[in-house]
């Protein structure tokens, strides 16, 4: 008898999947006529419950893996489009850039930080294109990062001072504390040169308010998506204190070091970038009159996107190396044979040192500081002949699973710097390497990130032994608006050299 039972169980069950999974299939994966294929859903919630108990890129992952590169979600009644592979993303970064160049609108206003001034938030158009232009022809291009040189080298010398007294003291450090505080005074340096030192304490200000903001990144990130309904509450101004009162101080700091810079103003040969922006703002035959508040935000959101991100790429890749030791190993090697054990390693030595630029990219790849792009589908659309978009939908493009993709990479979740060594430019064309985004909005710093990071961990690595009794921890964790190390391990740095 048993045997029989079991059989009319499995049978039962079988029925009851298949009913089920045919259910499924028509009423909720089926393609839809007005959007793409998208996952199981249930009803209001939309495909919310993936994300309760995951991080949301590798919940994104997850779906994407099992459902396709390419997916509509749903979260209650907003649309997303989500895209996961480097075929997908390049068709998005190609015949769709124009229209997903524009971002959510700003939380409020007048702040300083995510405000309307800023250019982070501004709709692809005049002042954007504008900023661009000038980043690309004057504050970011290679002769003004030539000329910014001497400002990071002498950071650099005081980060290697800093850990080298914490050697002879035997005193522990969190590398993404000290790389905080070396890519910022970088930041400040480059930026608003003389007036913003760590003597003056400027830039223990900056990197406070910075703190502030990303400690408010996530009640932004809510006004932003919220913003009409809290509007039509009455409730915005119970958001706008906080995040106010932080732009006021930013403002303040701003309005110094900008006077001070009006006042006396610069020889050609060291103008910094706010001297460059003053002087755009004056030229009565600019194509775009920018303003005063437009130059601040514009420092708010260079001070934070490029503060952060890059002091948490040094945190993980420097925790990726100490768990590979063997890459640690071979790129320690690669710099004692060209830079030498005399003399402190200079971004100059970077394009000589092939194996530190592959480690700085594979760190990238598995830990992109902004694992997820979110931008907007301006007008309505169809991708790939069959995918229809309508406008304003969201669109998620996975950094992170793309970076991840078995598809593209070969075991994509070990670090092995060496696959940077032999990849031909053709591959990196397919847009399957994306930590800096792509297209229009995409970062316009990386030369700048490359040299930041790069410096950081060729001295660490040239200076200091890094040693650890466990593995580190590479859990993850959004902390700001970064991926960010669950467990920062702590180090105590052992001096190889003495320079
Ligand atoms: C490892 C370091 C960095 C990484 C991984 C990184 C990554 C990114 C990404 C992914 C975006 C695009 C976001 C999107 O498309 O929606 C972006 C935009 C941006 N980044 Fe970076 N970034 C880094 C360093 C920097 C630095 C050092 C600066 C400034 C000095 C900077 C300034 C900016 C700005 C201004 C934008 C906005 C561009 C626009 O809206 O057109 N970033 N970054």
């Amino acid at each position: 008898m048993a045997p029989m039972t079991i059989d009319f169980q499995t049978c039962f069950i079988f029925i009851l999947l298949s009913f089920f999974s045919f259910f499924c299939y028509f009423f909720f994966f089926k393609k839809t006529n007005d959007l793409g294929p998208s996952p199981p859903s249930l009803p209001i919630i939309g495909h919310l419950h993936h994300f309760l108990s995951v991080l949301p890129h590798k919940a994104f992952q997850q779906i994407s893996t099992k459902y396709g590169p390419l997916l509509h979600l749903r979260i209650f009644s907003f649309p997303i489009v989500l895209v996961s592979s480097a075929t997908m993303a390049y068709e998005i970064f190609t015949t769709h850039d124009l229209n997903i160049s524009s971002r959510n609108a700003p939380a409020i206003d007048e702040s300083l930080v995510f405000g309307s001034s800023g250019f982070i938030v501004s709709p692809y158009g005049d002042y954007v294109k504008f900023i661009k232009k000038l980043l690309a022809t004057k504050l970011l291009r290679p002769r003004a990062i030539e000329k910014s040189r001497g400002v990071r080298a002498e950071e650099l010398k005081q980060f290697y001072l800093k850990l080298h007294d914490k050697a002879l003291k035997k005193e522990s450090i969190e590398i993404g504390n000290e790389t905080m505080k070396f890519t910022n005074n970088m930041i400040c340096g480059m930026s608003m040169g003389r007036s913003c030192s760590e003597e003056n304490g400027e830039t223990e200000t900056v990197r406070g308010l910075i703190n502030k903001s990303f400690a408010l990144s996530r009640k932004i990130l809510f006004v932003n998506v919220l913003r009409r309904p809290l509007e039509k509450l009455g409730l915005l101004s119970l958001f706008k204190k906080d995040i106010l009162d932080v732009s006021n101080r930013f403002d303040e700091l701003l309005e110094r070091i900008l006077l001070e810079h009006e006042e006396k103003p610069e020889e050609e040969q060291d103008m910094d970038m706010m001297d460059l922006l003053l002087e755009a703002s004056r030229d009565e035959n600019a194509e775009y009159k920018i303003t005063r508040n437009q130059i601040k935000a514009l420092f708010v959101e260079i001070f934070m996107g490029g503060t952060d991100t890059s002091a948490h790429t040094t945190q993980w890749t420097m925790a990726e190396l100490v768990n590979n030791p063997n890459s640690l190993e071979k790129l320690r090697d690669e710099i004692d044979m060209v830079v030498g054990k005399s003399r402190l390693i200079q971004e100059t030595d970077l394009p000589n040192l092939p194996y530190l630029q592959a480690v700085v990219k594979e760190g990238l790849r598995l830990h992109p500081p902004a694992p997820l792009l979110v931008r907007m589908f301006e007008k309505k659309c169809v991708i790939k002949d069959f995918f229809n978009v309508p406008e304003k939908t969201t669109l998620v493009v996975n950094l992170y699973g793309v970076m991840r993709d078995p598809d593209s990479w070969e075991d994509p979740n070990e670090f092995k710097p060496e696959r940077f060594l032999t990849s031909k430019q053709e591959e990196e064309k397919t847009l399957k390497y994306l930590p800096f985004a792509a297209g229009r909005r995409g970062c316009p710093a990386t030369n700048v990130a490359y040299i930041f990071v790069g410096i950081s961990i060729g001295m660490m690595v040239q200076c200091f032994d890094w040693s650890i009794k466990d593995k580190v921890s590479m859990e993850e964790v959004y902390a700001g608006m970064s991926l960010s190390m669950a467990h920062p391990p702590k180090f105590t740095p052992v001096s190889r050299l003495s320079l």
